[in-house]
């Protein structure tokens, strides 16, 4: 257990892996107040989080925002099963992985383990996202509040799920030397992230996230893909929920574009979007201040 960076500590809890077997889950907790759960998207870790997060501990705004305090928040980030510095049970070469279900249900024995009882905020980027939905539909009772951010709640194309077997088939091709397909991955998706201010004026960003996808465990990334690749059509949950929800979109996002963010507001009962100006896929990196303002703002509405 350290300090990694201002404000969260580095954590570690054991959850159930399989019948035989625990895993350790790598998690970044800070803060005491509303807890906030961050569930990050592919190929990424928690650390995704983590501007967002420093600024939404912070126990007021910069003077001249005029945007308020915020509140109290407890922030919870954990590094998904195989992937960051979470484990991942693999014995021998597989080509399947782990399902969205399973995620989510691994947050609920995280929670378990932090002895966390009270209702949480769960916010997901993307794969994330999918998670999200999944956590809040298994796990309701543990939600007060959903916040989708570039997500979708289809399931993908006909070449989209290629590209995944294409990710699954390479890194089982090359087990034992898989990290070298990640560089592949990373010099795929780089050029697609981000809105154009990001590349020209926060080339440190860039440089961040494509070392945090090169430096994944490659089985963890190859087990998301399988996930995704298997995931289930989530509009007909997302409709069901009575929670506040707010989706939050990126003007330049050429993944999960505006239109299709403001389609998902109009999914759920009670939703609420706010789009990120000067972001793409990843608004809480690109723009991690307008993020957190966002979320404070939602969560100021919610009773708890
Ligand atoms: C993500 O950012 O998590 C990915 O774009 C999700 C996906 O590949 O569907």
């Amino acid at each position: 257990m350290g300090q990694i960076i201002d404000k969260l500590v580095e954590k570690s809890v054991r959850i159930s892996g399989d019948q035989s077997s625990d895993i350790a889950i790598n998690l970044y907790d800070g803060g005491n107040g509303i807890p906030l759960l961050f569930i990050h998207g592919f190929p990424f870790d928690g650390l995704m989080w983590r501007r967002a997060a420093e600024i939404l501990l912070r126990k007021s705004l910069d003077a001249g925002d005029n945007q308020g305090a915020f509140l109290n928040y407890r922030t919870i980030i954990p590094d998904l099963r195989g992937l960051g510095k979470s484990e991942l049970l693999t014995r021998s070469p597989t080509k399947t992985g782990i399902s969205i279900e399973q995620y989510a249900d691994d947050l609920d024995a995280i929670l378990t383990n932090l002895k966390i009882d009270s209702r949480v905020i769960v916010a997901g980027l993307s794969m994330g996202g999918y998670i999200a939905i999944q956590f809040a539909h298994r796990h309701n009772v543990r939600v007060a509040g959903l916040v989708l951010c570039n997500t979708k709640t289809t399931t993908d194309s006909p070449e989209g799920l290629q590209g995944r077997q294409d990710i699954i088939d390479k890194i089982y091709n090359s087990w034992d030397t898989a990290a070298g397909v990640l560089d592949s991955v990373a010099d795929a998706m780089i050029p697609k992230f981000f809105a154009a201010k990001t590349y020209s004026e926060k080339p440190d960003i860039v440089d961040e996230i494509r070392a945090m996808i090169k430096s994944n465990n490659p089985h963890g990334v190859s087990a998301a893909s399988w996930g995704m690749m298997k995931r289930c059509d989530s509009s007909e949950i997302l409709a069901s929920f009575d929670l506040p929800v707010l989706v939050i979109g990126g003007e330049e996002d050429k993944f999960t574009p505006p239109d299709s963010m403001k389609q998902l507001a109009k999914i759920a009962k009670h939703a609420e979007y706010v789009e990120i100006t000067a972001a793409g896929h990843l608004p809480p990196i690109e723009q991690p201040k307008s993020f957190a303002i966002a979320l404070n703002n939602f969560i100021k509405k919610i009773n708890f």
